[in-house]
């Protein structure tokens, strides 16, 4: 249906426990495709990452393992975190820079930036969230979602036109070769529109990942 790669990124954030998140992935990894061009990938939180790696594993689903966040730091003395040396055995990609952790948590461009240099130098995909065209992309970034702040969590999606607007900017700015994903309020409803817009690479989903079901509706679309 599309002739590019695209990528379909569940975003689980706090919300399931390690079983939750094994039963969601033996119900929707064998409905993935093989061979197609779209990349899904899950990201359940810290604690599930070794035991979901091991169900993909097992169960031989074509489903990528991303986390949500990962260390600025190289090992060392940093109290609470994850550096991308420990994570890079069980992960192909990680979200950087979600407007949850810099509203949440204070996180800076700054911080954003070094995270990126941690998770280039140990081989894992950047996936960096940008809340407007304005936001910086660091350099050696290769994939973002757009994600504008009163789309998330809200019900209330962007315009598909106006998040297209948008990616093509972030485009021109910072060369064709950056994919730009959308994410806020996506749902197996207005997924076809947003990938429907040539500069929009994939979806970044939150609250419409929770239910395999709805997860895999959007899936069924682009098969
Ligand atoms: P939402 O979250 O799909 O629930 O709006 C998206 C996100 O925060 O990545």
């Amino acid at each position: 249906m599309f002739n590019k790669q695209v990528w379909i990124i569940a975003n689980f954030k706090a919300n399931k426990n390690l079983k939750a998140t094994l039963e969601w992935v033996d119900l929707v990894g064998p409905k993935i495709y093989r061979e197609s061009q779209v990349n899904v990938v899950v990201c359940p939180d810290f604690v599930a990452l070794e035991e979901v790696k091991k169900a993909i594993q097992v169960g031989n689903y074509p489903l990528l393992l991303g986390a949500q966040d990962l260390s600025p730091f190289p090992p060392g003395a940093y109290t609470g975190e994850e550096p991308a040396q420990d994570l890079k055995t069980l992960i192909d990609l990680v979200i950087i820079g979600h407007s949850e952790r810099r509203k949440n948590f204070g996180e800076t461009d700054a911080q954003v930036r070094e995270k990126v240099d941690q998770a280039n130098k140990a081989g894992i995909k950047a996936l960096v969230c940008v809340q407007s065209v304005d936001t910086p992309v660091p350099e050696g970034c290769q994939l973002v979602a757009f994600e504008p702040v009163f789309a998330i969590g809200t019900g209330q999606p962007d315009n598909p036109g106006d998040a297209e607007r948008v990616a093509e900017q972030l485009r021109s700015k910072y060369g064709e070769k950056l994919e730009v994903l959308y994410g806020g309020s996506v749902t197996s409803a207005n997924s076809q529109e947003f990938l429907r817009q040539s500069n929009i690479s994939g979806l970044l989903i939150g609250t419409a990942s929770l239910e395999a079901k709805e997860f895999l509706a959007i899936l069924e679309q682009l098969n």
